[in-house]
């Protein structure tokens, strides 16, 4: 048995605050099992979002015992005997463990999160080599979960900086051989509010479920600003 204790808040109607819910856990128990047990059993009104419950989908991110992870690749055995699940932090509540992530959208949508092709771009098979292919591995991964981007201080504080997802979604460009606006995409981040803002604090790498070092992202941004001010750029 477990004690899930779950933030619960509806603005305008019921203030925040924690309820306990007591939960059957046996092995292979998610946090996000758990919740849809308290929400099918126990009190049908708590409101979480969730859909693929396979770590593709990016929904079911939230504080879980103080850490922004995904609630479905959470394992209960991996907790104690009490776990403490709150919504992301920096975003208003909507309800209970949803908040608004227009805020996450917009900067998404900032840093045009889509591939703009060369001119030189074959009306063919576009090949890229798997050394150049090998560059994405990492960045193509993320799944817009918001985990990076609400567990770092900085964008906790500063609405003008873009947010390691977002700097992470430039760098997958960025470092995409087909892209034709390189040039364009590193002028935008290279200000305060975007590259130059990050103060390597490293939250952003604990809280992704998908391992994709955001700084790292934000640290080969850095360097290809500095290479192209050189002169040396035109790589990725
Ligand atoms: Fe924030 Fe990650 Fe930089 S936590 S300050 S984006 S290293």
């Amino acid at each position: 048995m477990t004690v899930f204790k779950v933030f619960r808040h509806t603005p305008g109607e019921a203030p925040p605050g924690f309820v306990d819910y007591e939960v059957e856990t046996p092995p292979g128990t998610t946090v996000l099992d758990g919740l849809f047990h308290i929400k099918h059993e126990l009190d049908g009104s708590l409101t979480f979002r969730a859909s693929c419950r396979s770590a593709i989908c990016g929904s079911c991110a939230m504080t879980i015992d103080r850490v922004n992870r995904l609630a479905c690749l959470t394992q209960v055995a991996d907790l104690g005997s009490v776990v403490r699940v709150e919504p992301l932090p920096a975003y208003a509540v909507i309800r209970d463990l949803v908040v608004d992530l227009e805020p996450f959208w917009q900067q998404y949508r900032a840093v045009q999160p889509y591939l703009q092709p060369k001119p030189s771009a074959p009306s063919t098979e576009w090949r890229q080599s798997q050394e150049t292919r090998r560059l994405l591995d990492l960045p193509a991964q993320c799944i817009m979960c918001a985990a990076c981007t609400s567990s770092c201080p900085v964008s906790w504080t500063d609405p003008r900086y873009l947010g390691p997802a977002a700097l992470v979604k430039v760098w997958r460009f960025v470092a995409d051989s087909r892209d034709g606006a390189r040039k364009e995409r590193l002028a935008a981040v290279n200000n305060e509010g975007g590259l130059w803002r990050c103060h390597t604090i490293f939250r952003c790498v604990d809280a992704c479920p998908k391992h994709i070092h955001p700084t790292e992202a934000i640290e080969n941004l850095r360097r290809e600003v500095i290479r192209s001010a050189l002169g040396r750029g035109g790589g990725g």
